[in-house]
């Protein structure tokens, strides 16, 4: 077909590290830490009272939790090489660059706990780390950055590929890593499920 596809929008979606046992055993002493942390953290819980109405971030309070703890230490490590990986698939070119997280941040999701359309200013590449997802929580779900300027395009037939579809769902996987360029945006839809869906997100620069 005469037909080419320009100006892709990248996901990249794989589990942070390969071994199931690894990745649960680190799962369930990150999920204490993130627990103890909401304990600890009162101006967190203060700010999330009034912003993150049910739920819990530390997004305003503690964002740069890997120069604090040695978990989100050895957690930015991990995460870098997949961003590095994200950025070669984005032809992005870091020769004599250096890329680093500046925020990283905890969010914990009790029932009802909703996390509206929003993007990532001053980074390039954004993403999250599911740490503890019952089944049935909530995904992430992305928004086509176009859908402004569609104008009178007609509605997409039902059997469009998802790659044509205005939304996209990435189910919420425990052990996962998902990255996005960071002006995409996203949401969380309200938790329906007993369980505290926990996950840690982080942004990336570049110098
Ligand atoms: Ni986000």
């Amino acid at each position: 077909m005469p037909i080419r596809s320009h100006f892709p929008t990248l996901i990249y979606c794989e589990p942070l590290q390969k071994t199931a046992a690894a990745r649960d055993r680190f799962n369930t002493a990150l999920a204490a830490e993130c627990r103890q942390l909401r304990e600890f953290d009162t101006a967190g819980r203060k700010w999330s009272a009034k912003n993150y109405p049910g739920g819990y971030t530390s997004y305003a309070s503690m964002n740069e939790l890997h120069r604090f703890s040695s978990t989100f230490a050895g957690l930015e490590k991990k995460i870098t090489t997949h961003v590095r990986a994200f950025a070669r698939a984005l032809a992005m070119d870091l020769r004599g660059r250096s890329i680093r997280m500046t925020d990283f941040w905890v969010n914990i999701m009790p029932p009802t706990a909703a996390h509206s359309l929003h993007l990532h200013p001053l980074s390039f590449i954004s993403g999250t780390y599911y740490v503890a997802t019952p089944p049935g929580c909530s995904g992430l779900k992305f928004e086509d950055p176009r859908l402004s300027k569609f104008m009178a395009a007609p509605p997409k037939l039902p059997s469009a590929r998802p790659a044509h579809l205005p939304h996209v769902t990435y189910a919420a996987e425990a052990g996962n890593v998902i990255l996005f360029e960071s002006w995409l945006r996203h949401e969380v839809a309200a938790n329906r499920v007993a369980d505290e869906r926990i996950s840690v997100s982080f942004n990336f620069n570049w110098s």
